[in-house]
């Protein structure tokens, strides 16, 4: 037997340490994740409960009675068609069973439970929880108090199916065994080629070579590439170490190394910035209220190029060159906006006409019917082609990046196109698609469909209305479709169709702007002349029928039907941009919301106490991030949004990691901050439910909450988003390329035979 040599077991030891260390590490934070993730699902079941007997507890309350078994355990029956809540019982508040579903476990009983109830009660943490086993698994139990005007009248019982805790702890526990795994063998093969490279004394004479010492003329090759394959390891290893966040400085080098720093062009309706006349006869900058703007001006700031836009401000040409351009930000100017000028008709056509009495409502379901007229699709298509002019005056050379924004120019990546041929397009359209059926409505769907085909790549928030897309492609236009790829190839050419979530800028310039959440809510309620302890809500919206406001309003206004301690101590602000006031729709809502929150208002004021505070004005972002960090709870309510970038901007400005996020099960954002309370706005009783537990959260869950969402933002925040667009339109490019290389020798041995010419 060879004998083992010394050198060699020094690293044996190292690596034996290594592993049981490694092993112990993993252990440990087995059991850490295991606790976290337990804790973290049982406040979500309590949370589930809450909700759902408030939901019911209307009805519930109906037949608080001995006398009412029946209807009451129908009740409790419909609350257990949740999928993990297994059973249900309602008990009065002496401990007396009022009704149970069939599969409740006898050995729960309210009389065992009613103690416990109280000395929670006691405490203040309303509901009580508890964790057993049965023979099924172990189930959680919530004890939900019932209150009628402030009374308890006694608990709903709900029993949750804990299964799935214990699947996904399995799923964590595998996960975490075979990344030990996985590590302790890199470990040992690390150690062991360390060992014999050392004693072979290999190492050291490559670290002569690669500090220059391998002067020998046949090394020189070898050195050359050791040398190059070093400083690329050591570039790619610095990108990923930068891998974890995506930033301006890492968008900016995402552009140089892929797409070798070309200048983008973005085109847009709205521009970012707009130059307003003010009353003295000065003129001011106004940021608009525009989640497009919110998410595309960082990137702009990063990457430079042109941006353009409707030159909207009532200073704009005052403000602009010959050309329209004008250098933007203002004092920090590091790109132009190409400013486009419309008529009035034109504006009315394009704009208020098909833009946003046509398919704004086409691609939203809020229940207003789109309006088509033949003079506004004239219209709609000449101002595409001015945009695209724009477009095509604006850049550099014959293969350019351009970014096309959203619905008002779904003829330009076509249109550009054909100009440009050899174009990089990515089109984002920031509102949802409808589905082939209801976009079938459009008189002009073929036209628009085939206009948004000119792009390199289509973006859209959500896979689901990536599908809507595909589908009234198939349905309306020639196409071949390669569900594979997700792409729809039209006469030879390829467009991808991909889901690019949006986001915000992370750190936002403006948080850092604003003063501390403590501040902000002194501040705040200093001047809505609300004491210190004032609990407050805040809404931020443009005033669009699509956003909920209304749905909104009446929420607060049923929460304050249903908790009347809240009489006097909770204020909800509403700040409502102005928008689009041109069209009737939006003017009777303006109305509308007016009447309720005065309706509202008489209802449930006091002296020196509104509810509602409806601030109807343009508010600029800093003071927007005042309203956020004051607040106790932000409420979005859209009935159709593609992302709304409300709800991750409130998450960004709390950095004291407080605040509750109730937010509509139907924007695009839910899918994502899935920690917000997330609602149906049409249910006002679980909405103002949600409101109700959001008011009261404690601080810690708060805290839990906002956490996780405020991680999720910060990762995918708007670098990643168009950092992702730039990649995939990066390697399309190159194929591309490398396709029109490959091809265009052959073409021209095609040229030659046709023409009878031959090669020298
Ligand atoms: O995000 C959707 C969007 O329609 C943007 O295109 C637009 O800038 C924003 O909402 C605000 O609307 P408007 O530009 O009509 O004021």
């Amino acid at each position: 037997m060879r004998a083992i040599h010394p050198p060699v077991m020094r690293p044996i030891r190292f690596m034996v340490v290594l592993v049981l260390g490694l092993a112990l590490l993993t252990f440990v934070a087995a059991l850490v994740v295991q606790q976290t993730t337990r804790t973290w699902f049982e406040n979500d079941v309590k949370l589930r409960a809450e909700l759902a007997v408030h939901g019911a507890r209307p009805a519930l309350v109906r037949h608080w009675d001995p006398g009412h078994a029946q209807p009451l355990g129908r009740l409790l029956e419909e609350i257990t068609r949740d999928e993990r809540i297994l059973a249900a019982a309602a008990c009065n508040a002496d401990g007396v069973v009022l009704a149970t579903t069939p599969e409740y476990p006898g050995e729960f009983s309210c009389a065992e439970i009613v103690d416990h109830v109280e000395s929670a009660e006691a405490t203040s943490a309303t509901t009580w929880t508890t964790v057993r086993s049965i023979p099924s698994g172990e189930v959680h139990l919530s004890a939900v108090p019932v209150y009628v005007e402030g009374q308890p009248i006694g608990f709903a019982v709900l029993v949750h199916d804990l299964g799935f805790v214990a699947r996904r702890d399995a799923k964590t526990r595998t996960f975490l065994f075979a990344a030990f795994g996985f590590l302790a063998l890199a470990a040992s093969l690390v150690t062991i080629v360390a060992a014999r490279t050392s004693w072979r004394g290999w190492s050291a004479e490559l670290r002569r070579f690669l500090r220059g010492g391998g002067h020998r003329p046949e090394f020189q090759p070898i050195l050359r590439d050791v040398r190059e394959l070093v400083d690329r390891l050591v570039a790619e290893s610095e990108a990923d170490r930068e891998g974890g966040a995506w930033t301006a400085e890492r968008l900016k080098q995402t552009l140089r190394r892929h797409l070798h720093g070309e200048q983008v062009v973005v085109v847009s309706n709205r521009e970012p910035y707009l130059h307003e006349r003010t009353p003295e006869g000065g003129i001011t900058v106004v940021h608009p209220a525009s989640g497009l703007v919110t998410a595309l001006e960082p990137i702009m700031r990063a990457c430079s190029g042109v941006w353009v836009a409707h030159g909207s401000g009532s200073a704009d040409r005052q403000t602009a060159d010959a050309h329209g351009r004008v250098r933007v930000p203002p004092g920090e100017e590091s790109y132009a906006i190409q400013r486009v000028w419309l008529g009035a008709e034109e504006e009315q056509g394009y704009y208020f006409g098909l833009s946003n009495e046509g398919l704004w409502p086409l691609c939203h379901i809020a229940d207003v019917r789109p309006v088509f007229r033949g003079e506004d699709w004239a219209r709609y298509r000449a101002v595409n082609e001015r945009f695209a002019d724009a477009v095509c005056d604006a850049v550099d050379g014959d293969d350019p990046i351009v970014l096309v924004q959203d619905y008002h120019l779904a003829l330009v990546p076509r249109l550009i196109r054909e100009r440009l041929p050899r174009a990089t397009i990515i089109m984002f359209w920031h509102i949802p698609w409808p589905n082939s059926e209801r976009f079938g409505i459009c008189p002009w769907r073929e036209e628009l469909l085939d206009g948004m085909l000119g792009a390199s790549i289509l973006g859209f928030h959500t896979r689901f209305h990536c599908h809507n897309f595909v589908d009234s492609v198939d349905r309306f236009l020639e196409t071949r479709i390669d569900r594979e790829q997700s792409a729809v190839v039209r006469q030879g050419r390829a467009t991808l169709v991909r889901p690019y979530p949006i986001s915000i800028e992370w750190p936002s310039r403006w948080t850092a702007a604003v003063p501390d959440a403590d501040e902000c809510r002194a501040s705040v309620r200093h001047e809505l002349g609300l004491p210190a302890d004032a609990l407050v809500g805040v809404g931020v919206d443009r005033l669009d029928y699509t956003k909920g406001v209304e749905e909104r309003l009446r929420a607060v206004e049923r929460l304050l039907e249903r908790q009347p301690e809240l009489r006097g101590r909770f204020t909800f602000v509403q700040l409502a941009a102005p928008s689009r006031t041109a069209i009737e729709k939006y003017r009777e809502l303006n109305e509308t919301v007016e009447r309720l929150t005065d309706r509202i208002n008489a209802r449930f004021g006091r002296p020196g106490h509104v509810p509602i505070v409806l601030l109807r004005a343009h508010h600029e972002p800093a003071s927007v991030v005042r309203y956020y960090r004051a607040a106790d709870v932000c409420y979005v309510s859209s009935l159709h949004d593609g992302m709304n970038l409300v709800a991750k901007e409130f998450v960004a400005a709390r950095e004291d990691e407080r605040g509750v996020l109730v937010l509509s099960q139907f924007t695009g954002a839910a899918r994502e901050l899935t920690e917000a309370l997330i609602v149906n706005p049409y249910d006002l009783e679980q909405a103002s439910a949600a409101l109700a537990v959001a008011l009261r959260m404690s601080v810690d869950e708060q805290r839990d909450r906002m956490r996780a969402m405020r991680a999720l933002v910060a990762e995918f925040n708007v670098y990643r988003w168009a950092g992702r667009m730039l990649v995939d339109a990066a390697r399309l490019r190159s194929r591309d390329r490398l396709t029109d290389r490959l091809t265009e020798p052959v073409i021209a041995i095609a040229e030659r035979a046709r023409t009878g010419t031959t090669s020298r």
